[in-house]
């Protein structure tokens, strides 16, 4: 089946999508990005992850290149050529295309907009949330602006690189002090040895994640008591359950850290209480 990409303004054949060899995201990662999960070919909680794409732009000073309604028509015709029902919809923002010099080019240049989608296979998800999966610890390298969602991933691609070399789903990431800060590409959770809910707090260097704060509306509503306070790995290996969340991964059972089994090494109840919650509420704010 054909896929579609967007890229400044037009849909391309998506093997024939390309940017400029001197866009400031390819020289630079100059750039922020998005991702919406796709349900039922609709877009999940567009606002949330629409205001966070605005704020890492403002944050960056790269210029918004469309209102949130186009932007929203843009992604909802790629979702529709590349006729995804469940999957993942991204979106690249960079600064633009400029001869290559550090600071920002002067005048500004147009930013330029990668718009493309996936499909991801349900039913492999939904066997891997049952079974859940393994995690291992890294040591957090990112710079200090982990709040903007920037396409500087390289740390991240390698902690995650090294959960796949290990037979791992994901890498949690761990800073200085011991505490774990979230995964290369996704919120950590655990249900600590009291049974609070327990995720770090975003004051720290992290992303604020959508799923992240979905979760803790659907926790509070279902009447869970959460902690946004950090914790050790040592803590996520006495916990009594864990997961991570993310738009690619909902809620996603860990029942492994670093090989050591956390409690009876099966996804605990209430991680699997609240995923079902969960994508009843994501279903619901999709768009
Ligand atoms: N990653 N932390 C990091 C470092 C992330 O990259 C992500 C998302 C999250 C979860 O954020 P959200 O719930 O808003 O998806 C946390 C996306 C999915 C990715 O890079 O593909």
């Amino acid at each position: 089946m054909s896929r579609w990409a967007y890229v400044n303004g037009r849909f391309h054949p998506h093997g024939e999508a390309v940017v400029h060899v001197e866009d400031r995201g390819y020289q630079f990662a100059d750039a922020v990005y998005e991702v919406w999960a796709v349900i039922n070919g609709r877009l999940a909680d567009f606002d949330g992850h629409m205001t966070r794409l605005g704020r890492s732009l403002d944050e960056l000073r790269i210029e918004h290149p469309m209102s949130g309604a186009s932007l929203l028509n843009v992604l909802r015709e790629t979702v529709r050529r590349n006729r995804v029902r469940f999957g993942l919809c991204y979106i690249q923002i960079s600064r633009g295309t400029a001869r290559r010099d550090h600071p920002f080019p002067d005048p500004a240049v147009a930013p330029s907009v990668v718009i493309t989608c996936k499909s991801l296979d349900r039913g492999a998800m939904e066997t891997k949330a049952k079974k859940g999966v393994a995690v291992i610890t890294q040591p957090d390298i990112r710079w200090g602006r982990c709040d903007i969602k920037t396409v500087g991933l390289l740390p991240n691609i390698l902690a995650k690189q090294a959960a796949k070399e290990r037979g791992a789903a994901e890498a949690w990431l761990v800073d200085d002090m011991g505490f774990v800060t979230e995964g290369s590409s996704t919120n950590a959770w655990i249900v600590d040895a009291d049974g609070n809910l327990r995720t770090r707090d975003t004051q720290a260097n992290i992303l604020r994640g959508i799923t992240r704060g979905n979760l803790l509306a659907v926790a509070k509503d279902a009447g869970v008591k959460v902690i946004e306070k950090p914790f050790t790995v040592e803590d996520a290996k006495q916990a009594r359950e864990a997961f991570f969340t993310a738009a690619s991964a909902f809620l996603t059972p860990v029942v492994s850290i670093d090989g050591t089994r956390i409690a009876d090494g099966k996804p605990g109840p209430l991680t699997t209480r609240l995923r079902g919650l969960y994508f009843e509420r994501a279903a619901e704010l999709a768009v």
